[in-house]
C-alpha cells in the first residue's frame, strides 16, 4: 500500500503521547491550527501548527490535503478483541438471554460457541471471507484502525487452519491492520473431553501452524484459552498458553469472566501480553497484573449484554494495572463499533473519557505489541487517523451512537479509507 503525502491541517490534534501508556491520556496540541504530515510510506513525518508545516515542506511536495479546521484529530481507533470470523447469527439466543437463560445455560445445551462452530465448519473460506470483509468496513467506518481477530470456531485443526487463512488474506488485502489470533481453546469440541482436546491443541495444532507460519504462509501474532469453569480449567489452560508461547506466539486470553479461577494470577506468571474480560478478578489477581505488566482488556459490550457484575476498572487503574478496550465483537456481542464500546465503558465502568481513550489507542496498540507503530499521532507512527467534525473530541463518545455521522474522515497509512 504506497500511501501519498497526505497533509491534514488546522485541526484539533489530539496526539497521545509514549508516556501516556499508563491510562492517562495526554493530550497534546489541543488547540486548534495544528497539521499532521504522511508521508508516502504510510507514516507520519512530521507534526506542527500548520505554519509551521508550511514553512518545512513545499506546497508542491504534498499530494493531497484534507481540511481539518473547526474539526477534531484523534488516533485511528484500536479494537483489542475480537471474533469476527463466523457464520450463522445467534439472534434466538439473544431472545433466550433476555428471557432469563445465562451465557452458559445455553452453551451447556450445546448453543452458543457450538451453535457458531457447527454454521463456520459448513461454511466455505470465500462465503467467511465475504462476512468478514463486510464487518471489517463497518469497523472502519467506526474509526478502528488496527483490530485483534481470533479464530476459535474451528476446533479442530483443518477448521482453525480455514479460519487463520481467511484471518491471513483480510490481513493482505484489507484496508486495516490486523493482530491475528489462534483461538482454537475457544471451547472443548462436542465428542471430545477438555483434556482431550488440551492434548490435541498442544500435540498437533500448536506444532502444525507453527509450520504454516514458518513456511511463509500464515501470520499468527497471539494465542488465546477460553479459561473458564466447564470450558478449559486453570492448569489446561496454563498448558496451553505455555505451549504457544514456547511457538513464539504472544499470550492473550480469555480469563475470569464468569468465576473465578485465579486466571489473573495465572497469566500474570506467564507474563501474558494481555488477559480479557477480568470481570471476576481478585485482588490478588489485580496487584499481579499490575506487577507483570500484563494488560487488562476490557469487554463492556459483553458485560453489558450478559448482565454480568462490571469488571472492577477502577481499581484496576488505582492499582497501576494497564487498561485496553475491546468491542469483543461475536455473534453473542453484536457489536464492532469502538465509539460505543468507549461509551459504555465511561457510563458503566466509570471511566474518563481520556482514560477510554487511552485505552482503546495507546494501551490496546500495547496489548497487541504493536505500541512502536500504532496508538498515538507521533513522528514515526503509522499514520493511522480519526477526524471527528465537532468542535471537541469527546462527542465521539458523548453522541452515543452517532459515530457514523461524527467521523468526518478515517485515514489509514496515509490513505483516506
Ligand atoms: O469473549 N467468552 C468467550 N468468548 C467470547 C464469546 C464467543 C461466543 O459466544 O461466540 C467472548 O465473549
Ligand atoms: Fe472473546
Amino acid at each position: 500500500h504506497v500511501a501519498q503525502v497526505v497533509q491534514v491541517t488546522d485541526c484539533g490534534a489530539r496526539a497521545l503521547t509514549k508516556d501516556s501508556m499508563k491510562n492517562i491520556a495526554v493530550l497534546q496540541g489541543a488547540q486548534s491550527g495544528y497539521s499532521v504530515l504522511i508521508g508516502r510510506e504510510g507514516t507520519i513525518v512530521d507534526i506542527g501548527t500548520s505554519q509551521e508545516i508550511e514553512t518545512r515542506h513545499s506546497k508542491d511536495d504534498i499530494d493531497q490535503v484534507i481540511d481539518g479546521s473547526r474539526k477534531c484529530l484523534i488516533p485511528g481507533l484500536v479494537d483489542a478483541h475480537t471474533h469476527p470470523v463466523w457464520a450463522g447469527d445467534r439472534v434466538h439466543e439473544f431472545a433466550l438471554k433476555l428471557a432469563g437463560a445465562t451465557y452458559m445455560d445455553i452453551h451447556n445445551m450445546g448453543g452458543g460457541i457450538h451453535f457458531t462452530v457447527d454454521h463456520t465448519r459448513q461454511a466455505d473460506e470465500e462465503t467467511l471471507f465475504a462476512s468478514f470483509s463486510d464487518r471489517l468496513h463497518q469497523m472502519i467506518q467506526s474509526g478502528t484502525t488496527l483490530v485483534e481477530c481470533k479464530s476459535g470456531y474451528g476446533l479442530d485443526l483443518e477448521n482453525e487452519i480455514k479460519m487463520l487463512r481467511v484471518l491471513e488474506r483480510a490481513r493482505r488485502e484489507s484496508k486495516i491492520d490486523i493482530s491475528s489470533t489462534y483461538c482454537g481453546a475457544h471451547a472443548v469440541p462436542k465428542g471430545k473431553t477438555a483434556d482431550e482436546a488440551t492434548k490435541d491443541i498442544i500435540t498437533k495444532q500448536i506444532p502444525a501452524i507453527r509450520q504454516q507460519i514458518d513456511a511463509g504462509k500464515l501470520h499468527v501474532d497471539n494465542i488465546d484459552v477460553f479459561c473458564e469453569k466447564g470450558v478449559f480449567d486453570l492448569c489446561q489452560s496454563k498448558a496451553i498458553l505455555q505451549a504457544g508461547k514456547e511457538a513464539h506466539l504472544q499470550i492473550n486470553f480469555h480469563g475470569e469472566e464468569l468465576h473465578r479461577l485465579g486466571s489473573a494470577e495465572m497469566g500474570a506468571e506467564l507474563e501474558a501480553k494481555a488477559i480479557s474480560h477480568l470481570e471476576e478478578i481478585s485482588d490478588v489477581g489485580i496487584s499481579a497484573m499490575a506487577a507483570s505488566g500484563s494488560v487488562a482488556v476490557i469487554l463492556p459490550t459483553t458485560a453489558y449484554n450478559l448482565r454480568l457484575k462490571p469488571p472492577p476498572v477502577r481499581d484496576m487503574i488505582e492499582a497501576g494495572v494497564i487498561v485496553a478496550l475491546g468491542s469483543d465483537f461475536n455473534p453473542n456481542a453484536y457489536c464492532s463499533a469502538m465509539p460505543l464500546v468507549l461509551n459504555l465503558a465511561c457510563v458503566t465502568l466509570k471511566m474518563s473519557m481520556p482514560e477510554a481513550l487511552v485505552a482503546a489507542t495507546l494501551n490496546s496498540a500495547h496489548a497487541l505489541g504493536k505500541s512502536d507503530l500504532h496508538g498515538s499521532i507521533e513522528v514515526g507512527k503509522l499514520g493511522n487517523l480519526v477526524l471527528i467534525d465537532a468542535p471537541r473530541w469527546e462527542h465521539l463518545i458523548y453522541q452515543m451512537g452517532n459515530h457514523n455521522n461524527l467521523i468526518s474522515t478515517v485515514v489509514w497509512r496515509g490513505n483516506v479509507v
